[in-house]
């Protein structure tokens, strides 16, 4: 199961509700694939359509190409991020926006649809701005919609700032864990 760490910022409120949701996989028999985007060497899409005709990323000597093996590998997906300016961090979009080849292979190249596997995000805000959490819940919904991922749980958590305050929220770590089992037992069930 691929549990992806979205901020930029090691040991942080997303990467601890991320770590809450692995150990929950694991109680339920699962086993968490972690993933740190900041630290997997992904660069940037190019723009340049050309998986739209060859259905792969021209980028192929960098960190994504583990990251394609990975998503391909795995029997369900987490992403847990922060959200900065409304939306998620760069790092992360970065690896998003590398997503591209899956949509064009379905939307330019008729191929297969990928097979449905099941999914969660996990967010964590500071709040103190009007934007909420809805620009990086869409963005991550649209990528889920093109991985063919059922979106089972989608947990937001508005407060912790500083890298360990999540620490103050027990309630949100324990739903974190208990969405990680469930995903794990669909996944199992499929
Ligand atoms: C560059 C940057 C942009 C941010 N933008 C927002 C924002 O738009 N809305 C918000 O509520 N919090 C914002 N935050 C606060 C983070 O979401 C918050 O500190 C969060 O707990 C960080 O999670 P992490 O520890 O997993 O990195 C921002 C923080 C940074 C560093």
């Amino acid at each position: 199961m691929l549990c992806i760490a979205g901020s930029p910022r090691r040991h942080g409120n997303s990467e601890r509700l991320l770590g809450a949701c692995a150990d929950g996989i694991r109680e339920a028999g699962g086993e968490p694939d972690v993933l740190i985007a900041a630290e997997a060497g992904v660069r940037p899409c190019r723009g340049c359509n050309t998986c739209s005709r060859t259905g792969a990323c021209i980028i192929t000597d960098d960190g994504m190409s583990d990251v394609y093996r990975r998503i391909d590998a795995s029997d369900a997906i987490i992403i847990a991020s922060p959200v900065y300016f409304a939306t998620v961090p760069a790092v992360l979009k970065t690896v998003y926006d590398r997503l591209q080849p899956y949509w064009a292979r379905v939307y330019r190249l008729g191929q297969p649809r990928p097979a449905r596997r099941p999914g969660a995000m996990l967010l964590v805000r500071s709040g103190g701005d009007p934007f909420g959490f809805g620009a990086a819940v869409d963005t991550t919904r649209s990528v889920f919609a093109v991985l063919g991922i059922d979106c089972l749980e989608e947990l937001r958590v508005q407060g912790p700032d500083a890298p360990r305050d999540v620490l103050e929220y027990p309630a949100e770590l324990d739903r974190a864990a208990r969405i990680g089992a469930g995903v794990a037992a669909t996944a199992r069930r499929r």
